[in-house]
């Protein structure tokens, strides 16, 4: 018998940067690469979070994107579970996992969290980017308690807990176990097939009968599916193509890359040119892109007619018993995050549903849906989910677009038309101006709330041409979580005009370096609702940037990115 292997403790010296922002650790590869233990430091501040009665023979799942440094990532991960006390870990075959399968999987195994490792929708390779995150118990993000005992204890860290001879192979499906020393019991690992436990859920949620003949019956619709070179790819290809019957040609771009084919793999009109190109003849009824870690999601529909994620969710909410799940659990609240457009607050009022408007990022709607007051919710950057898990579904928006047209037997465009005539239509977009200086952009943001703090703020009038639009209410962004009280302040700079219309400034939270300025404009219409959405929003867009100032401040003139 082999003897048992030898755990270390390292000392290590702290990094004051490792607070988790929106969504977890995110930083340039090479930061992790060349500054001594980065990564060491954040694994271990993640275990040390967890009390050692918790962590001891507890059981903590492991999976990424795949992204560049995935790879070695794992193995330090599984190294320090194994020292820290965890007694078991379940690791997704070749160390993939979507964001939503590893919350999936926590929630099977009865976890005490999982650790993700993923940039989302940020570029991958040696020059790209790598993150890190910690999901809790319910299969979501750790909230901010908990990520502020992970950067607290990373700011004083002086030692970490290794097992350097142990070595896993990714590759073979089931149990291995590992002998340590002063260990009573074995650490095991299991290599799990995510893709089958995904399924398995999504089942169980919709009508797969209805959806095979809706995608491959006698009158079955086309469909596209770009996974974007992303972990999705097999889910995709086991779910759609395998079990639904789509043409394997449906699915494109489905073989996981470390570097995403040297693309962005956010799924937006502007990084997801495969599925835009191909969707603009007629030839596909329904088109769909994911991001890298697979839980973001773009709908189109014939010629490429978008749907805005604010809309999206909206929609999905007014046809919910469309899906099976819904028509046994009940809805018990929607919800979205603050900057998301008011389109879902519309239905919320129709049908007498609870509405929460949340702050920015997913981990908000955890605490809703674990004290049973919330079944779906979405997010403006392209985030759709319901209940069924704790985190954001591509796959999962996809299969609920579909069951509704299964359903209604109508288009996707048809669909979104008569939405809008129901409750009118939210326009909504989104300008992005990365690569701020950091201090340029938090001077703007302090100087902005200066601004519209003051009382003579409110009431007045800017006029862009023939519209003219009065503040209402200006304010800073705070929310109040209605099941534990928590307070989380700073959360954007909101300015409302007497119409409804809105404006808000946020300074995104999951840049790698740099800062990016979120600008987001919504403006509702009652009756004009087939114009341009960019051509309906410039007055505010032109009113945005002059009340910032941002591009007198930055030297820039346009954003970098508009969705
Ligand atoms: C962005 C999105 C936000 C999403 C987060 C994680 O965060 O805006 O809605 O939850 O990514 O996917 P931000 O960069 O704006 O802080
Ligand atoms: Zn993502």
């Amino acid at each position: 018998m082999d003897s048992p292997l030898r755990v270390l403790t390292v000392p290590t010296s702290p990094y004051p940067d490792q607070r988790p922002g929106t969504n977890g650790l995110r930083r340039k590869v090479h930061v992790f690469q060349s500054r001594r233990n980065y990564l060491h430091n954040f694994i271990q501040s993640i275990f040390s979070s967890i009390d050692l009665r918790d962590r001891q023979g507890s059981t903590v799942v492991v999976g990424g994107d795949g992204r560049f440094f995935n790879q070695t990532a794992i193995e330090v991960v599984v190294q320090m579970a194994a020292a820290n006390g965890v007694g078991r870990l379940i690791v997704g075959h070749h160390g993939l996992m979507s964001t939503p399968a590893s919350s999936c999987v926590i929630r099977k195994s009865k976890a005490i969290g999982g650790i993700i490792l993923t940039a989302s929708r940020h570029p991958a390779g040696p020059d790209g980017d790598f993150g890190m995150k910690f999901n809790s118990a319910n299969g979501g993000p750790a909230n901010d308690a908990v990520t502020n005992k992970i950067y607290q204890i990373s700011r004083t860290i002086e030692e970490f807990a290794i097992c350097p001879g142990l070595r896993l192979d990714l590759t073979t499906l089931g149990k291995q176990t590992f002998d340590l020393e002063n260990k009573f019991k074995p650490f095991t690992v299991e290599i799990v097939d995510s893709v089958e436990s995904y399924a398995n859920l999504m089942r169980n949620i919709f009508d797969f009968a209805a959806l095979k003949e809706l995608l491959s019956g006698e009158n079955h619709i086309k469909i596209r599916l770009d996974a974007m070179h992303g972990v999705l790819g097999p889910y995709v290809k086991r779910i759609m193509c395998e079990e639904l019957g789509c043409p394997s040609n449906s699915a494109i771009n489905c073989v996981p890359m470390e570097d995403f084919g040297g693309q962005h793999p956010d799924p937006n009109l502007i990084y997801a040119t495969d599925l835009v190109d191909s969707m603009r003849d007629a030839e596909y009824d329904f088109g769909a892109a994911f991001d890298g870690d697979g839980d973001r999601n773009m709908i189109l529909g014939k010629h490429g007619v978008l749907v805005t994620p604010s809309d999206s969710v909206a929609v999905i909410a007014d046809n919910i018993f469309c899906i099976p799940y819904f028509q046994h659990s009940g809805v018990r609240g929607f919800a979205r995050s603050m900057p998301t457009s008011a389109a879902l607050d519309r239905v919320a009022k129709a049908t007498k549903i609870e509405l929460y408007e949340t702050p920015t990022g997913w981990k908000f709607f955890g605490n809703l849906m674990d004290a049973g007051r919330l079944s779906l919710c979405g997010e403006e950057s392209f985030g759709t989910s319901a209940d069924h898990l704790r985190e954001k579904d591509g796959l999962w928006a996809v299969l609920a677009w579909l069951s509704i047209m299964a359903t209604r037997r109508q288009s996707v465009e048809d669909i979104l038309k008569d939405h809008w005539i129901k409750y009118g239509r939210n326009y909504f977009t989104r300008y992005d101006y990365a690569n701020i200086d950091i201090d340029t952009a938090c001077e703007m943001m302090e100087d902005l709330e200066l601004l519209i703090a003051d009382k003579s703020f409110v009431k007045q009038r800017f006029a862009v041409e023939d519209k003219i639009y009065q503040v209402e209410k200006a304010d800073n962004f705070e929310y109040t979580d209605p099941v534990d009280s928590t307070i989380s302040r700073n959360q954007g700079l909101r300015i409302i005009f007497s119409d409804g219309s809105r404006i808000i400034y946020r300074l995104s939270g999951t840049c790698s370096d740099g800062a990016t300025v979120r600008i987001y404009l919504d403006s509702y219409e009652k009756e004009h609702i087939f114009q341009d959405a960019q051509v309906v929003l410039a007055p505010l867009a032109t009113i945005a940037v002059k009340i910032s100032q941002l591009h007198h401040r930055t030297g820039r003139n346009g954003p970098s990115v508009i969705t």
